[in-house]
């Protein structure tokens, strides 16, 4: 468990270099989705480093199959709510699906974010053909995160949700196109449903953090979607996430049960992995 000192020392805002700084020393970043102030509240509360405001309120705010419909409008109103909340945790806005489709409409949109959020990071899903949207965005001062691996706004393209990179070309691929996002000037990675050992791989080959959702151990850190952690998923719930309500008993032991174990290593196990 941690000291006083170091709990006191957690609640300094988190910054960008705070983050390379984790993943230097080798202590996990605890990241988790929230989409309103009360329960933003709660997950800063709860020792966050950071809160994404995902597209996933597509899902599990509005109810629609895909994350395909969430508009900027939308993310804009959800960012501004988690970010009246949050004190200390980073908060990073999702740009949804076909908002970013070159570098003048990728700034419009990350401006939105930002200015009228508060977002201090915007995320946005894609390989190798987003390095020049990447590029701007950072040569404009907006912290990025790219997410590769399983990309939910391609699900139409793709045909369905599954783990991305099992093949040893698309491994590489993945890796040449995570360098070329730091390049690009990615300030932060998050990927999605690849297998444990690739996880590791980009977590050793870049400077940057990563951070894994079904990507195994070796990240540099770890996402849930808020509703998975506290077992209030209606439907299938992924095997890379884990309810952590039966075992704390309330919200706020939940949220906090969640980055212990993610700071632990006890978060993600062999089975929640790929
Ligand atoms: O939208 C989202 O919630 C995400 C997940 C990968 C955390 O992008």
């Amino acid at each position: 468990m941690y000291s006083a000192d170091q709990a006191r020392e957690r609640r300094r805002p988190v910054t960008i270099a705070r983050l390379r700084r984790m993943k230097e020393e080798g202590t996990p970043i605890a990241c988790l989705t929230a989409y309103d102030y009360s329960f933003a509240h709660a997950v800063d509360a709860a020792g966050m480093d950071v809160i994404l405001v995902g597209d996933s309120l597509g899902n599990v705010m509005q109810g629609r199959d895909t994350t395909i419909p969430v508009t900027v409008d939308e993310i804009v109103y959800h960012t501004r709510c988690v970010t009246a909340a949050a004190t200390a945790a980073l908060v990073m806005a999702d740009m949804p699906f076909l908002s970013y489709c070159d570098p003048s409409m990728a700034l419009a949109n990350a401006a939105r974010l930002m200015k009228e959020g508060g977002a201090q990071m915007v995320k946005l899903e894609g390989a190798g053909e987003q390095a020049h949207i990447v590029e701007a965005l950072a040569g404009a001062g907006v912290p990025v995160c790219a997410h590769l691996g399983l990309q939910p706004q391609l699900v139409h393209k793709i045909g369905g949700y599954r783990v991305q990179g099992r093949e040893q070309a698309a491994a590489e691929r993945m890796v040449e196109e995570a360098l070329a996002m730091e390049r690009a000037g990615a300030d932060m990675l998050l990927v999605e449903c690849i297998p444990a050992t690739l996880g590791a791989r980009l977590a050793g080959e870049l400077q940057i953090p990563v951070i894994g959702i079904g990507a195994g151990a070796g990240c540099d850190g770890q996402i849930l979607v808020l509703q998975d952690v506290l077992g209030i998923t209606p439907g299938r719930v992924p095997k890379f996430s884990r309810d952590f309500m039966p075992e704390a008993g309330s919200v706020s032991g939940a949220l906090a049960a969640y980055a212990a174990a993610v700071r632990e290593h006890r978060f993600p196990a062999v089975e929640h992995s790929f």
